[in-house]
């Protein structure tokens, strides 16, 4: 099955040139800077701390992709229709204590922030965004997720070789996922690493939900990319990197003195069947249009 049988529209496109688009179709991304204007870069970035001030963090649920079974599946679950903060894998010490005042201790927010928090809700209903994911060929543009992941100075971690259609199954294929980059997102801190071309391959893992388990199974043994194959994607602060749901993409830890926030959508096309087994639903939310 090709990952590209997701067309691309007859007519022309609102926001992203058709050499734009036909970059997207052969590297499977886009960079586009300056999609982010620095002022809304701004508030974007106190919210994000606003939100971790104000978040009840009694419980330590942290957030790991290489070792998914410290995840605790009912806060991770819960998290699909609500705000949490999830915790770095490395943000304590043997006795259980932050080694670092807690919005340095934060891996990521999320998953509803575009439809529960104003300052991210206008964001995400810029008319823009929509116009961009009915350029890539989404007919019905539905906002699923969004996360601000901090990647912390010096306790920062992996983001293990992935593919987001993973994590939203569709048949076809439609997932695009959006990373806006709220700082500056160079090699030393963690920038996005990606397989150009990669998204013609196919998908490697699917993640199930069943009743409040999680699973992933793998689909296909094609190797993921390493830093051969790899391209590292440094970008400014207020960029998009625009990609597809079969794009190979990984970062890495971060160890500089630097942060590295990012904040991400998920987009899935809602002409569409959204597979009841994705562990992320919205039954209370319901759809997001962009
Ligand atoms: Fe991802």
């Amino acid at each position: 099955m090709s990952s590209l049988e997701h067309t691309m529209p007859d007519n022309a496109p609102a926001v992203l040139t058709n050499e734009q688009l036909k970059q997207y179709q052969q590297d499977g991304f886009l960079l586009l800077e300056s999609w982010v204007p620095d002022d809304l870069r701004q508030q974007l970035i106190d919210r994000a701390y606003q939100l971790i001030e104000q978040a009840d963090l009694t419980e330590h649920n942290r957030f790991s992709t290489t070792d998914r079974a410290q995840i605790n599946n009912d806060f991770f679950l819960e998290s699909a229709e609500t705000i949490r903060c999830f915790f770095e894998e490395k943000a304590f010490d043997e006795a259980g204590e932050l080694t670092q005042p807690r919005a340095q201790s934060i891996n990521k927010i999320g998953h509803a922030l575009h439809d529960l928090d104003d300052v991210y809700k206008a964001f995400a209903r810029r008319p823009e965004f929509g116009a961009l994911a009915r350029d890539l060929g989404l007919q019905a543009p539905h906002l699923y997720q969004t996360m601000v992941i901090f990647k912390q100075p010096r306790i920062g971690g992996e983001v293990t070789w992935h593919q987001d259609a993973t994590f939203f199954y569709t048949e076809p294929t439609s997932v695009i996922t959006y990373w806006f980059a709220l700082e500056d997102a160079t090699l030393q801190n963690g920038c996005l690493w990606v397989e150009p071309g990669g998204h013609t391959g196919p998908l490697r893992e699917r993640y199930f939900r069943e009743d409040r388990d999680l699973r992933m199974e793998p689909l296909d043994d094609t190797p993921w990319p390493d830093d051969t194959s790899g391209t590292p994607m440094p970008v400014k602060a207020g960029s998009l990197l625009v990609f597809h749901g079969h794009l190979p993409h990984y970062s890495a830890p971060n160890r500089s003195e630097k942060s590295r926030l990012a904040l991400t959508f998920h987009v899935v096309d809602g002409q569409i069947t959204y597979a009841p087994e994705n562990w992320l639903q919205r039954p209370t939310l319901g759809t997001f249009s962009l």
